[in-house]
Protein backbone atom coordinates (compact mmCIF):
# COMPACT_ATOMS: atom_id res chain seq x y z
CA UNK A 1 0.00 0.00 0.00
CA UNK A 2 1.63 3.87 -0.72
CA UNK A 3 1.18 6.65 1.10
CA UNK A 4 -2.67 7.39 -0.57
CA UNK A 5 -5.54 6.61 0.46
CA UNK A 6 -5.85 2.77 1.08
CA UNK A 7 -8.39 1.35 -2.52
CA UNK A 8 -11.34 -0.66 -1.66
CA UNK A 9 -13.08 -2.52 -4.16
CA UNK A 10 -16.64 -3.23 -3.54
CA UNK A 11 -18.12 -6.18 -5.49
CA UNK A 12 -21.57 -6.93 -5.96
CA UNK A 13 -22.60 -10.06 -6.88
CA UNK A 14 -25.76 -11.66 -8.88
CA UNK A 15 -29.35 -9.99 -7.85
CA UNK A 16 -27.72 -7.11 -6.33
CA UNK A 17 -28.96 -5.32 -9.58
CA UNK A 18 -32.22 -5.93 -8.77
CA UNK A 19 -32.05 -3.35 -5.08
CA UNK A 20 -34.96 -1.15 -4.82
CA UNK A 21 -37.14 -4.20 -6.86
CA UNK A 22 -36.39 -6.73 -4.44
CA UNK A 23 -38.14 -7.59 -0.88
CA UNK A 24 -37.67 -4.63 0.81
CA UNK A 25 -38.25 -6.25 4.03
CA UNK A 26 -35.59 -8.15 3.47
CA UNK A 27 -33.21 -5.56 1.42
CA UNK A 28 -34.55 -2.51 2.05
CA UNK A 29 -35.94 0.31 -0.82
CA UNK A 30 -32.21 2.18 -2.00
CA UNK A 31 -31.51 0.98 -5.83
CA UNK A 32 -27.87 -0.37 -6.20
CA UNK A 33 -26.82 3.18 -7.21
CA UNK A 34 -28.22 5.11 -4.41
CA UNK A 35 -26.17 1.71 -2.11
CA UNK A 36 -22.87 2.58 -3.99
CA UNK A 37 -23.62 6.21 -3.46
CA UNK A 38 -23.60 5.99 0.36
CA UNK A 39 -20.76 3.60 0.40
CA UNK A 40 -18.27 6.25 -1.11
CA UNK A 41 -19.90 8.97 0.79
CA UNK A 42 -19.22 6.49 4.04
CA UNK A 43 -15.61 5.36 2.47
CA UNK A 44 -14.47 8.96 2.06
CA UNK A 45 -15.13 10.26 5.41
CA UNK A 46 -13.06 7.43 6.79
CA UNK A 47 -10.34 8.15 4.25
CA UNK A 48 -10.64 5.03 1.81
CA UNK A 49 -11.23 4.75 -2.28
CA UNK A 50 -13.67 3.02 -3.64
CA UNK A 51 -14.22 1.60 -6.59
CA UNK A 52 -17.54 -0.57 -7.50
CA UNK A 53 -18.19 -3.91 -9.32
CA UNK A 54 -21.37 -5.78 -9.82
CA UNK A 55 -22.30 -8.77 -12.76
CA UNK A 56 -24.73 -11.09 -12.82
CA UNK A 57 -21.86 -13.59 -14.39
CA UNK A 58 -20.07 -15.99 -12.01
CA UNK A 59 -17.13 -15.97 -14.34
CA UNK A 60 -16.75 -12.12 -14.63
CA UNK A 61 -16.86 -12.27 -10.70
CA UNK A 62 -14.25 -14.66 -10.66
CA UNK A 63 -12.05 -12.77 -13.37
CA UNK A 64 -12.39 -9.40 -11.69
CA UNK A 65 -10.87 -11.37 -8.62
CA UNK A 66 -8.09 -12.24 -10.61
CA UNK A 67 -7.88 -8.99 -12.55
CA UNK A 68 -7.24 -7.64 -8.27
CA UNK A 69 -3.53 -7.57 -7.85
CA UNK A 70 -1.92 -4.20 -7.53
CA UNK A 71 -5.42 -2.59 -7.94
CA UNK A 72 -6.76 -2.84 -4.72
CA UNK A 73 -5.64 -2.97 -0.73
CA UNK A 74 -8.80 -4.34 0.37
CA UNK A 75 -12.12 -6.03 -0.31
CA UNK A 76 -15.88 -5.67 0.68
CA UNK A 77 -18.16 -8.41 -1.16
CA UNK A 78 -21.55 -9.20 -1.00
CA UNK A 79 -22.04 -12.06 -3.46
CA UNK A 80 -25.61 -12.60 -3.70
CA UNK A 81 -26.75 -16.40 -3.76
CA UNK A 82 -23.15 -17.20 -4.84
CA UNK A 83 -22.40 -16.76 -1.20
CA UNK A 84 -23.86 -20.12 -0.44
CA UNK A 85 -22.52 -22.44 -2.95
CA UNK A 86 -19.75 -21.05 -5.68
CA UNK A 87 -16.63 -22.20 -4.45
CA UNK A 88 -14.75 -21.55 -7.77
CA UNK A 89 -15.34 -17.34 -6.41
CA UNK A 90 -14.08 -19.15 -2.94
CA UNK A 91 -10.36 -20.04 -4.89
CA UNK A 92 -10.64 -16.83 -6.65
CA UNK A 93 -11.09 -14.84 -3.57
CA UNK A 94 -8.12 -17.00 -1.95
CA UNK A 95 -5.72 -16.53 -5.39
CA UNK A 96 -6.59 -12.49 -4.57
CA UNK A 97 -5.08 -12.68 -1.02
CA UNK A 98 -6.40 -9.03 0.17
CA UNK A 99 -8.23 -8.45 3.41
CA UNK A 100 -12.08 -9.10 2.51
CA UNK A 101 -15.10 -8.62 4.29
CA UNK A 102 -18.37 -10.37 3.39
CA UNK A 103 -21.23 -8.25 3.87
CA UNK A 104 -24.86 -9.23 3.64
CA UNK A 105 -27.89 -6.53 3.93
CA UNK A 106 -30.35 -9.69 4.93
CA UNK A 107 -29.76 -11.85 8.20
CA UNK A 108 -28.65 -14.50 6.41
CA UNK A 109 -27.98 -16.69 9.53
CA UNK A 110 -31.86 -16.54 10.65
CA UNK A 111 -33.46 -17.34 6.88
CA UNK A 112 -33.71 -20.51 5.10
CA UNK A 113 -30.90 -23.00 6.00
CA UNK A 114 -28.99 -22.94 2.84
CA UNK A 115 -27.89 -19.14 3.61
CA UNK A 116 -26.46 -19.99 6.82
CA UNK A 117 -23.50 -21.18 4.76
CA UNK A 118 -20.88 -19.00 3.08
CA UNK A 119 -18.07 -20.84 1.29
CA UNK A 120 -16.17 -17.42 1.29
CA UNK A 121 -16.63 -16.70 5.03
CA UNK A 122 -13.68 -18.68 5.92
CA UNK A 123 -11.40 -16.29 4.06
CA UNK A 124 -13.15 -13.23 5.33
CA UNK A 125 -11.57 -11.62 8.18
CA UNK A 126 -15.37 -10.54 8.79
CA UNK A 127 -18.65 -10.77 7.84
CA UNK A 128 -21.18 -8.46 8.92
CA UNK A 129 -25.29 -9.94 8.05
CA UNK A 130 -28.50 -8.40 8.61
CA UNK A 131 -27.77 -4.79 9.17
CA UNK A 132 -28.99 -3.25 5.56
CA UNK A 133 -26.97 -0.73 4.51
CA UNK A 134 -25.55 0.54 7.57
CA UNK A 135 -23.70 -3.01 6.91
CA UNK A 136 -21.54 -1.70 4.97
CA UNK A 137 -20.47 1.33 6.34
CA UNK A 138 -19.60 -0.86 9.67
CA UNK A 139 -17.60 -3.43 6.87
CA UNK A 140 -15.70 -0.21 5.91
CA UNK A 141 -14.88 0.79 9.11
CA UNK A 142 -13.66 -3.05 10.12
CA UNK A 143 -11.76 -2.44 6.56
CA UNK A 144 -9.93 0.68 8.35
CA UNK A 145 -8.63 -0.53 11.42
CA UNK A 146 -7.24 -3.88 9.33
CA UNK A 147 -5.39 -1.64 7.47
CA UNK A 148 -3.63 0.26 10.36
CA UNK A 149 -5.58 3.52 9.41
CA UNK A 150 -8.01 3.15 12.52
CA UNK A 151 -11.70 5.09 12.49
CA UNK A 152 -11.13 8.94 12.37
C1 LIG B 1 -27.77 -11.40 0.21
C2 LIG B 1 -28.27 -12.69 0.88
C3 LIG B 1 -28.25 -13.85 -0.07
O1 LIG B 1 -28.70 -15.02 0.57
C4 LIG B 1 -29.16 -13.56 -1.25
O2 LIG B 1 -29.12 -14.63 -2.16
C5 LIG B 1 -28.87 -12.26 -1.90
C6 LIG B 1 -28.53 -11.11 -1.07
C7 LIG B 1 -27.94 -10.18 1.13
O3 LIG B 1 -27.32 -9.16 0.85
O4 LIG B 1 -28.70 -10.25 2.10
O5 LIG B 1 -29.01 -12.13 -3.11
O6 LIG B 1 -26.40 -11.55 -0.08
Amino acid sequence: MSGESPRVEVMHGVNLDQLGRRDPLLYGTLTLAELEARIEREAAALGLRTRFFHTNHEGEFIEHLHRLRNGADALLLNPGAWTHYAWAIRDALEIAALPAVEVHLSDVQHREAWRRVSVIGELCFATVSGRGPDGYGEALALLCDELGRGSP
